[in-house]
């Protein structure tokens, strides 16, 4: 059995709730968060960036214009990239109306905040490290976040976070400055590349249009970092029909906006 199936104790596919649950609320907000929770979802995907000084927060593009109203509070600030503003002044941002006026007024959550609120629902992470070209040194800052919340004591280690990246080196760098962390490489390697990957991640997490059931099975011969058969969460999966689809090829966990309807295709 694979690390996080025999954590959670079933066969099925773990289902991921993709920037919290991203279809019903506005994305990687507590809210999002507190969706994912009232549906019954025990695992949160986010995606952490940096402020210009120096916060980690939870958002997904590295400009602020599509989810917050930057361009109306900040006007002439363009193109409103994360890493030009500060913390004071994302928190001033509204990040929900984007979505549905209902939301108006919640915040682009500091990691802090967002892990705080995971936590508070006894729920688990997995953290992606975004655009970590542009924010040198994010690895070892999102460690010390998550350390300073508990996220590294050993239980949580063990059973609650996956910090995962687009960037192989993010990923290593990870791996080697907290060797007990479990990582995820996003992407689709060549199977080739995959011993190269094992030394340093426990999972391969490729988007589900790429996918298929060779590949999975491919990718479940070689042992990852940890010593356990390298794992495969896929992307981002919102039908049942292509749930049902990624279940067959037997990947360990699926990532999704609607958690809840792949719950209900997968029995997750
Ligand atoms: O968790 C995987 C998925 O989030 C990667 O794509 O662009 O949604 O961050 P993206
Ligand atoms: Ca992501």
């Amino acid at each position: 059995l694979s690390p996080v199936r025999a954590v959670d104790g079933g066969a099925r596919p773990l289902v991921i709730a993709h920037r919290g649950a991203s279809a019903y609320a506005p994305e990687n907000t507590l809210a999002a968060v507190d969706r994912a929770a009232a549906l019954g979802i025990d695992w949160v995907e986010n995606d952490v960036q940096r402020t210009k000084d120096g916060e980690l927060v939870v958002l997904h593009d590295d400009s602020l214009q599509r989810t917050t109203d930057v361009e109306e509070v900040f006007p002439g600030r363009a193109p409103w990239k994360v890493r030009d503003f500060t913390a004071a002044e994302i928190a001033r941002l509204d990040a929900g109306s984007w979505f549905d006026p209902a939301y108006a007024g919640a915040r682009v959550p500091t990691l802090e905040q967002f892990v705080e609120r995971v936590g508070r629902h006894r729920q688990k992470l997995l953290l992606e490290i975004k655009n970590p070209q542009l924010y040198p040194g994010i690895e070892q800052q999102t460690l010390k976040v998550l350390g300073n919340e508990g996220w590294l004591d050993r239980r949580h280690v063990k059973h609650r976070l996956i910090v995962q990246s687009f960037s192989a080196d993010s990923v290593r760098t990870v791996h080697e400055l907290k060797p007990a962390v479990r990582t995820g490489f996003l992407g689709t390697p060549p199977v080739a590349d995959l011993p190269a990957y094992a030394a340093f991640t426990d999972q391969i997490n490729p988007s589900h249009g790429s996918l298929s059931r060779g590949y999975v099975t491919a990718v479940h011969a070689f042992d990852g970092a940890h010593g356990k058969p390298l794992e495969v969460l896929t992307w981002t999966v919102n039908d049942a029909a292509a749930a049902r689809r990624v279940a067959g090829f037997g990947v360990d966990g699926i990532i999704t906006n609607a958690p809840d309807v792949v719950r209900d295709a997968v029995g997750g």
